[in-house]
């Protein structure tokens, strides 16, 4: 909370009242600001609910996604052929059947599920654009088709975790 100048030290009862009901009123204030935060109507994203557990593994499966396209692309700019396309086979349809890996189908919608799908075939695809020795812009252009998956659901949905 910041406040203009400190308020006088109180003279008599009354006035002590007033403080602890301005101080009630900005903890209210903070407390609905905080609500506002955690639901910002201007965020339209649609929210999935997750366990915690749910919440962090699948972050953690993002975080690779990011690391695996960016070890991709150095690979690729060294031309380290194998290199990149074992990074993008990896996160392909393959994953799909890792172990250890959580599902949460009733969770999810079917357009999430969707564009899940669609980013693992296109991983599939980047990988046999590599290992079919295609140009590096047509590379690059599976790469980028890959991407609006991320965009795509990333701009559709939020991840909520359950306490
Ligand atoms: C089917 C939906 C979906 C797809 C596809 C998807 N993401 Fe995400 N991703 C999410 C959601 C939802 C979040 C959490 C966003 C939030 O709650 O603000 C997220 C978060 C992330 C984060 C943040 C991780 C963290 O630790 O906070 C990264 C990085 C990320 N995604 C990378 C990617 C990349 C790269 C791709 C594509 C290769 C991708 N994602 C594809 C749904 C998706």
């Amino acid at each position: 909370m910041i406040t203009s100048g400190r308020p006088r030290p109180p003279e008599n009862a009354g006035e002590l009242r007033t403080l602890e009901l301005a101080g009630l009123a900005s903890a209210i204030l903070l407390f609905h600001s905080s609500l506002t935060l955690a639901a910002d109507p201007s965020d339209v994203r649609q929210p999935i609910t997750l366990t915690p557990t749910e919440y962090s593994w699948l972050l953690n499966e993002m975080r690779g996604h990011l690391n695996a396209i960016g070890a991709a692309q150095e690979a690729l700019s060294t031309g380290d052929m194998e290199t990149a396309r074992q990074a993008m086979l990896e996160r392909g349809t393959a994953r799909l059947k890792a172990p250890g890996r959580l599902s949460f189908p009733q969770k999810v919608t079917d357009a999430w599920r969707g564009m899940a799908i669609g980013m693992h075939q296109s991983y599939d695809a980047v990988a046999e654009g590599i290992a079919n020795k295609e140009t590096a812009s047509q590379i690059m252009g599976r790469t980028a088709k890959l991407m609006q998956y991320c965009a795509g659901c990333h701009v559709s949905y939020r991840l909520v975790a359950t306490p």
